[in-house]
C-alpha cells in the first residue's frame, strides 16, 4: 500500500489511508472498529448517545481484538428550538403508528435520561485506550484540552471552508471535510433557522478546504470504493473517511433491514432534511420521512429522537423499511455485504490500480 501512504498515516499511526466514520446509534460494534484498524485503517465510534461506560467497555472490547488505533467519535450539540409539540406531530404520524400497533395518541414524556456530554465520552474512550478524537456538528475546541492530555490528534468534521479555518483555531490536527453526498447528519457547526445547511458537494468541497488550511484533510461523502478513495488523493486529500459503505460490512450491527434496503437504492433515494432529529441529516427516503418532512416540524435535537424511539423500534422488529428512519449517504446502491478487512482492502487495491493505471504504469 506504499503508493496509498500520506502523511495523515503517520499521524494517525494507520498504513491505509481509509477511516470508519464513527456512527452513532449502533452500527460501530467493537468487531468492525477492531476489523478496519486491524486491515490498517482506522476503525472509530461513534459515542454519541452512549454512557461513558459503554463506550469505555466498547473501546477496551477493540483492543482485546487487536486494534492498536482506535478513533471514537463526538457530535457537539447544544439544544435547539422545537418547531412543534408532541401532540401535533403524533397526528401528523397517526396513521404509522396505528399501522404499526402502537398507540396514535403518544402518552406521557418519559423522564429524559440525561445524557453523557461530548467530554464526557470522550475522557472515557480516552482513558480506555483510544488513540484519535473524530468530532462533527460542531467546533472541536470543547474537546482540545482533552486530547492534548492525552497526546492524541483530533480530527474535526466540517462542511465549509470557514468551518475548517475555525476548526484549525481550535486546534484540530486533522479536518474531515464532509460532502453533502454524506450519510448521517451535516457536520455544519450551525444550523441556519430555517434548517437550510450548506450542501457542498465533497468534489468541490475537498479541495477549497485544502487550499484554506494547513493540516491535512480527510474527504467524506459519497465516497464508496476505490475510485472514490482515488479520486479523494487526487483533490488533495490525504485519506477517506466511509460511513454508507460500512454499514452493511459483517461486522456491523446496523438493523437488517438496511441489508435489505441500501443495495438496490438509487442515487436519487436519500433526502436531506431537520424533521427527523432536528437537525439536517442525509436519510433514505420513505414513508415515514415523507409524513415526516410533510409534518409540522420537530420537537427539537434529543426530544424528537425520543419521540420517534418507538416507531423505530417497531419499524426494526416488524422488519418494515417504510416505517424506519436510515441514515444513508447518496452512494447507498454501492454498499454490499463483506467483511470489513476486505472492504478496506478492496478499496486500497483499487485505488492502487487507478493511480498506477493514470500514472501509465498500466495494470
Ligand atoms: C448511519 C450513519 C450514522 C452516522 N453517525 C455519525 C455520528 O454519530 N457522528 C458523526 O460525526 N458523523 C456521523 N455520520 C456521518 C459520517 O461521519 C460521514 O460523514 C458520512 O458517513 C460520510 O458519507 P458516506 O456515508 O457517503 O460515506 C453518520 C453517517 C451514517 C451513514
Amino acid at each position: 500500500m506504499a503508493l496509498l501512504r500520506t502523511p495523515v498515516c503517520d499521524l494517525l499511526g494507520i498504513r491505509v489511508p481509509i477511516l470508519l466514520a464513527g456512527m452513532a446509534a449502533g452500527p460501530c460494534t467493537p468487531e468492525l472498529v477492531a476489523a478496519v484498524s486491524r486491515a490498517g485503517g482506522l476503525g472509530v465510534f461513534g459515542a454519541t448517545g452512549m454512557t461513558a461506560a459503554a463506550v469505555a467497555a466498547d473501546v477496551a472490547r477493540a483492543r482485546e481484538l487487536g486494534a492498536t488505533r482506535i478513533g471514537v467519535n463526538v457530535q457537539i450539540t447544544r439544544p435547539n428550538t422545537p418547531r412543534t409539540d408532541p401532540g401535533t406531530l403524533a397526528v401528523a404520524l397517526a396513521d404509522v403508528r396505528r399501522a404499526l400497533g402502537l398507540p396514535t395518541t403518544p402518552g406521557p414524556p418519559l423522564p429524559a435520561p440525561v445524557p453523557a456530554t461530548a467530554r464526557d465520552l470522550v475522557a472515557a474512550a480516552l482513558d480506555a485506550g483510544a488513540t484519535v478524537v473524530t468530532t462533527g456538528l460542531g467546533d472541536p475546541a470543547e474537546i482540545r484540552d482533552l486530547a492534548d492530555t492525552y497526546g492524541v490528534p483530533v480530527l474535526a468534521m466540517v462542511a465549509t471552508s470557514a468551518e475548517a479555518v475555525r476548526a484549525c483555531g481550535s486546534g484540530a490536527h486533522a479536518i474531515i471535510a464532509q460532502g453533502a453526498e454524506a450519510g448521517g447528519h451535516r457536520a455544519s457547526f450551525e444550523i441556519p433557522t430555517d434548517g437550510r445547511v450548506p450542501l457542498v458537494g465533497t468534489l468541490a468541497l475537498v479541495p477549497q478546504v485544502v487550499d484554506a488550511v494547513d493540516v491535512p484533510v480527510i474527504a467524506s461523502g459519497g465516497i464508496m470504493d476505490g475510485r472514490g478513495l482515488a479520486a479523494a488523493l487526487a483533490l488533495g486529500a490525504q485519506a477517506v473517511s466511509l460511513g454508507t459503505r460500512f454499514l452493511l460490512a459483517t461486522e456491523s450491527a446496523a438493523p437488517d433491514i438496511y441489508r435489505v434496503s441500501l443495495p438496490h437504492l438509487p442515487e436519487t433515494a436519500t433526502i436531506v432534511t431537520d424533521a427527523v432529529t432536528g437537525r439536517p441529516a442525509r436519510w433514505v427516503r420513505n414513508t415515514i420521512i415523507e409524513r415526516l418532512v410533510d409534518g409540522p416540524g420537530h420537537l427539537g435535537w434529543g426530544p424528537q429522537r425520543r419521540a420517534l424511539e418507538d416507531i423505530r423500534a417497531a419499524a426494526i422488529a416488524q422488519g418494515i423499511p417504510e416505517y424506519l428512519p436510515m441514515l444513508a449517504g447518496q452512494g447507498a446502491g454501492m454498499a454490499r455485504e463483506q467483511d470489513a478487512a476486505d472492504i478496506v482492502a478492496e478499496i486500497a487495491t483499487e485505488a492502487e490500480g487507478i493511480i498506477d493505471r493514470l500514472a501509465g504504469r498500466g495494470r
